[in-house]
């Protein structure tokens, strides 16, 4: 399994002036395009997922894909939620697997964006997950032209970097230095001075956004001021595109013949990047270097008292719709023995994402108000045990 610690793994590529690919996928295609890429060259890799993209997908339906791929993968993994608007987006991108996420209230305000992201950085902590903000306003949509999107650059200057992300405790800063979102015409110009400050600034991995049409030569810059992720869609969707419509001009008419050959125009384009970002080969320097993504299964065997068959089924229900919507909760399962003759009647099953989960779990006032007034006082006869899932 070779889920692993986001941060670690960004800190690595950071110490060793690399940058990671961090991948929006929206389809299976997307999936196995580039984690064969990632294989085939032995690096590490971020699977992405954008908020901004969840009307082509069902989040819910597609992130057990994405963590069985990463889990299967035999290069270091990390899924991440690209662009999350909100805290309660974070909350459901982690419940759901990805293990960094990013805060992108960077329309706002300073004072405001601070405020957001130590929200979620609060609640992250508590499940043991990075958090990468964004300061500054980098424009454009992922996957369109440039030009449609027109708004301003507004560039991240140093002072308000070193701010934000002490105020805030943001892990990773995505910084805004002349790249947009999506296709543009020409070439974008990119300060480097400014970047290289807000490098020598905060010493900590930064992020850059709309990676589509950046010349080899400014990627190699960016990785020498400090960029440590880079992400990237746009020319991704186009060359799967582009495939397409050749499968389509030479007379493709079923759906498998129209996308024949999509994954690998992906899984080209993704190599090219990796190779270019000098991740290749990094593979197993990165997994000595990172912890795995063990989750931690929460387990309660119990006897009930004072309550029927009915209410506790009540109880239980109550349970399984209260209690998976705290912060790294991914899974509330509730059983019945199989056997009459079975010491504890009763079992709890939950699946936190980390164990930080142990504790802000126990802590969480949804939990408190569940267990001290539905479940403790009937419950006398219990024993309880958190197990770290090794493979
Ligand atoms: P591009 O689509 O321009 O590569 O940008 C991707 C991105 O920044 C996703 O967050």
């Amino acid at each position: 399994m070779a889920l692993v610690n986001m941060k670690q793994m960004l800190e690595h590529a950071h110490t060793n002036g690399y940058a990671v690919g961090a991948f929006d996928l929206v389809s299976l295609d997307f999936l196995e395009a580039i984690l064969d890429a990632a294989g085939h060259c032995r690096a590490p890799v971020i699977l992405s997922l954008a908020e901004s993209h969840f009307e082509y997908f069902d989040f819910e339906l597609v992130m057990p894909a994405v963590v069985a791929g990463a889990r299967r993968a035999s290069v270091p993994v990390a899924i991440h939620l690209d662009h999350g608007e909100s805290l309660s987006s974070a909350v459901r991108g982690i419940n759901l697997g990805c293990n960094g996420v990013m805060v992108d209230a960077s329309h706002l305000p300073l004072e405001e964006n601070i405020a957001a992201s130590r929200k979620v950085v609060e609640m992250a902590r508590g499940c043991g997950v990075p958090v990468e903000g964004e300061l500054g306003y980098v424009p454009g949509v992922e996957g369109e032209d440039a030009e449609r999107h027109p708004g301003e650059i507004a560039y991240t200057s140093v002072e308000d970097a070193r701010r934000y992300v002490a105020e805030s405790g943001v892990d990773f800063l995505a910084v805004s230095v002349g790249t947009v979102h999506g296709r543009m015409q020409g070439e974008p110009r990119l300060d480097f001075q400014r970047l290289a400050g807000i490098d020598q600034a905060l010493g900590i991995p930064l992020v850059i956004h709309g990676g589509t049409g950046l010349a080899d030569e400014q990627f190699r810059s960016l990785i020498e001021n400090g960029v440590s992720k880079i992400n990237y869609y746009t020319a991704l969707a186009d060359a799967a595109g582009g495939r397409i419509v050749g499968n389509a001009s030479a007379g493709a008419k079923s759906y498998t013949a129209l996308v024949a050959g999509v994954r690998q125009a992906i899984a080209e384009e993704v190599e090219r990047c990796i190779r270019l970002w000098g991740g290749a080969g990094q593979a197993e320097a990165v997994l000595a270097h990172c912890e795995p993504w063990e989750p931690v299964e929460h387990i309660i065997l119990y006897n009930v008292e004072k309550l029927d068959e009915r209410e506790v089924r009540e109880m239980m229900a109550e349970g399984r719709r209260v209690l998976p919507s705290i912060p790294g909760v991914q899974a509330v399962d509730t059983g019945i023995a199989a056997q009459d003759a079975a010491k504890y009647r009763y079992c709890w099953r939950i699946r936190f994402c980390h164990p930080a989960v142990i504790d802000s779990y126990r802590d969480h006032p949804d939990h408190k108000a569940f267990a001290d007034h539905r479940f403790r006082p009937y419950a006398g006869d219990r024993i309880s045990i958190d197990y770290r899932l090794v493979e």
